[in-house]
Parts: C-alpha cells; sequence; structure tokens
C-alpha cells in the first residue's frame, strides 16, 4: 500500500513573517497518522518554516532548485543550499515555471537527478493544456514530460519519487478534472513507469493530483486506485487543507 500525500505548493504567496503564522494555524489541523504532510514554500520562508514546524508532522519542501551545484547564476537557489536547510523534498517542472521561466523536460531531467544526488526527494510536475486535451493528445504530451524527466533516474529512485499531474486548465482556475480524468492520466503514468522500469516501481512510486484540489473535491479524487494524494496551491493556504489531509 502506497502512503497517501497532501502537499501545498504555496507559490508565491507568504512572506516569511505571514509563513510562521499559517504553520502555526494549520499544525493541529493537519496532524495525520497515515498522510504525508509537505509544505513546499518560497525559498525565504525556507528556515522560518522549518523552525515552526519543528516536532510536528509536517515536512517542509522546496518549489525550485537550479541543477548546477555553485557559482555564477544569480538569483538560484543550489541543492546544497536546500540541503542545509532541513529541505528533504523539492518540486521540479511546475507548469508555471515551465511556462513563465522556460524550463524544458532537459532542465527537469537535470533538476531531478540533480536532487536525488544530493538525497533530495523530487516532486516531478506534468500536465497538458486545454488546446491538448481537445486535440486528443494528452497522453503523449504526458508520456513525453515524464520519459524525458525520467532519463537515467534508477529504479530504485524512481520507486522513492513522487509524480504530480496537474493539467493546467485546472490549475488556479476552480475547475478541477473530474476523478475521472485525473485517474486516467495517472494510471496512464504509472503504466509508462511500468513500461519504463518494472511493476515493482510501477507499484511504489508515488502520482498526486494537482489543479483545483479543495476539500469538497479532495475525497473522491484520492479514493482512486493510481491517485495518491495532491498537490494542492490555492487551499493549501487556508484551513481548508486540514480538511483536504483528513478527507477519509
Ligand atoms: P491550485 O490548487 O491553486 O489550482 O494549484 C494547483 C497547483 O498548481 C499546485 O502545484
Amino acid at each position: 500500500m502506497r502512503r497517501k500525500i497532501a502537499a501545498g505548493n504555496w507559490k508565491m504567496n507568504m512572506t516569511p513573517t505571514q509563513a510562521v503564522a499559517l504553520i502555526e494555524k494549520l499544525k493541529p489541523l493537519v496532524k495525520s497518522d497515515d498522510v504525508d504532510v509537505i509544505f513546499c514554500v518560497p525559498a525565504i520562508d525556507i528556515p522560518a518554516a522549518m523552525t515552526a514546524a519543528e516536532g510536528s508532522n509536517i515536512r517542509i519542501g522546496a518549489e525550485n532548485m537550479y541543477f548546477e551545484e555553485k557559482g555564477a547564476f544569480t538569483g538560484e537557489i543550489s541543492p546544497e543550499m536546500l540541503v542545509d536547510a532541513g529541505v528533504k523534498y523539492v518540486i521540479i517542472g511546475h507548469s508555471e515555471r515551465r511556462d513563465y521561466f522556460g524550463e524544458t523536460n532537459e532542465d527537469v531531467n537535470r533538476k531531478v537527478l540533480k536532487a536525488f544526488e544530493h538525497g533530495i526527494t523530487p516532486i516531478m510536475c506534468c500536465g497538458e493544456s486545454l488546446t491538448m486535451r481537445q486535440q486528443g493528445v494528452t497522453m503523449d504530451w504526458i508520456r513525453q514530460q515524464v520519459k524525458v524527466g525520467l532519463l537515467n533516474v534508477s529504479a530504485e529512485q524512481a520507486s522513492s519519487m513522487i509524480i504530480a499531474y496537474e493539467p493546467i486548465w485546472a490549475i488556479d482556475t476552480g475547475e478541477t478534472a473530474t476523478s475521472d480524468q485525473a485517474e486516467e492520466v495517472c494510471k496512464g503514468i504509472r503504466d509508462l513507469v511500468e513500461e519504463l522500469y518494472d511493476k515493482a516501481v510501477a507499484d511504489k512510486i508515488r502520482i498526486l493530483y494537482g489543479g483545483s484540489v479543495n476539500a469538497g473535491n479532495a475525497a473522491e479524487l484520492f479514493g482512486k486506485d493510481n491517485i495518491d494524494g495532491g498537490l494542492v496551491g490555492g487551499a493549501s493556504l487556508k484551513e481548508d487543507f486540514g480538511k483536504i489531509v483528513n478527507y477519509r
């Protein structure tokens, strides 16, 4: 049995001071024995969030990371910086990174490999646009994103990682994929992982759905066979996140 994950992606929200207040507020609400709870926060919030989350079941992750070790890359955050701050998870290749900052599948792959090199678990994102869905090429696109993202990733690494399926048309739009649509693609990703590795890896890898997950739809989405939880944007900044964690 795969453990469920409720991961928040705070995006570009919350100052360090606000981060501490939000974590203090959510701490009692997101307690759970059987769901892994991860808050991916802006880089500048990480130290304060780490301290605020101490002694709780909340794990702090990052929203991005560069694939070089160090050097002249103004504004980037290195894997070693994240490790030193105690980070164990990092979102890689979110559609907003791809769309606004030009991240390619190859960049995503380099970041995934670099995260593993430093013992950080990548949460690798994929997802199609509305046009792609309308043209019926969703699975072709997802397969390409995931396949390139997993290049040179070992079976052992793949078993431990997290993939998030986030249809772009459902992000921050209030429009959620139906649980059947989400399940279909998450199953497609798991089938691809089996093709690339084997059934044991496919059974272990955790695949999340993201895109307007809220307290009202989490139970149905997370109840699907191939959906191992959610990557949650807007609702992770509210008390609702407690209800998402405790969706059962
Ligand atoms: P929303 O939950 O705000 O739609 O965002 C989803 C997302 O992009 C999480 O990474």
